[in-house]
């Protein structure tokens, strides 16, 4: 246990699940995203509980499976403008709320995401 960490405050790997599970259920209905997602989002799914658990502050799941994060080159391949930036904030502030994560590390938690959404940004509109 890491007491201390946003990971543990929220409920662990349970309250990980729920919110990603309810991130991409959005994600493949928005017309912005669906192009550049894979129709089967089951990887992508198991590659955000690793990233989200260690992002929080849980154990470095994500490094252990897939190495360094890299985030800004692996999203390289696909065209993310600020309208997909704003579509993905979209999803996850509805997620959070759908997720029941509670305040104030629900706010926490989507300041924390956003800056990183916008360091993924590598398109112009
Ligand atoms: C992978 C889109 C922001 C974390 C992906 C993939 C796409 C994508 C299309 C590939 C799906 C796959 O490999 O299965 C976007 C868009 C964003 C965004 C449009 C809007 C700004 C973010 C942010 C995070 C993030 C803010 C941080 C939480 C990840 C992770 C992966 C991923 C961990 C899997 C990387 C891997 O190990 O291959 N994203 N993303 N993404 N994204 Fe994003």
């Amino acid at each position: 246990k890491q007491p201390g960490t946003i990971f543990e405050a929220i409920g662990g790997f349970a309250s990980v699940d729920r919110l990603v599970q309810a991130f991409y259920a959005r994600v493949g209905k928005h017309p912005d995203l669906i192009p550049i997602f894979p129709e089967d989002l089951t990887e992508t799914i198991h590659k955000q509980k690793l990233f989200l658990t260690q992002f929080l502050g849980g154990p470095s799941l994500y490094a252990e499976e897939r190495g360094h994060p890299m985030l800004r080159r692996r999203h390289l391949p696909f065209e993310i403008t600020p309208t997909r930036r704003d579509a993905w904030l979209d999803c996850m502030a509805h997620a959070l709320e759908e997720a029941e994560i509670a305040e104030p590390y629900r706010t926490a938690i989507f300041e924390k995401l956003t800056l990183t959404a916008n360091h993924m940004m590598n398109t112009p509109e």
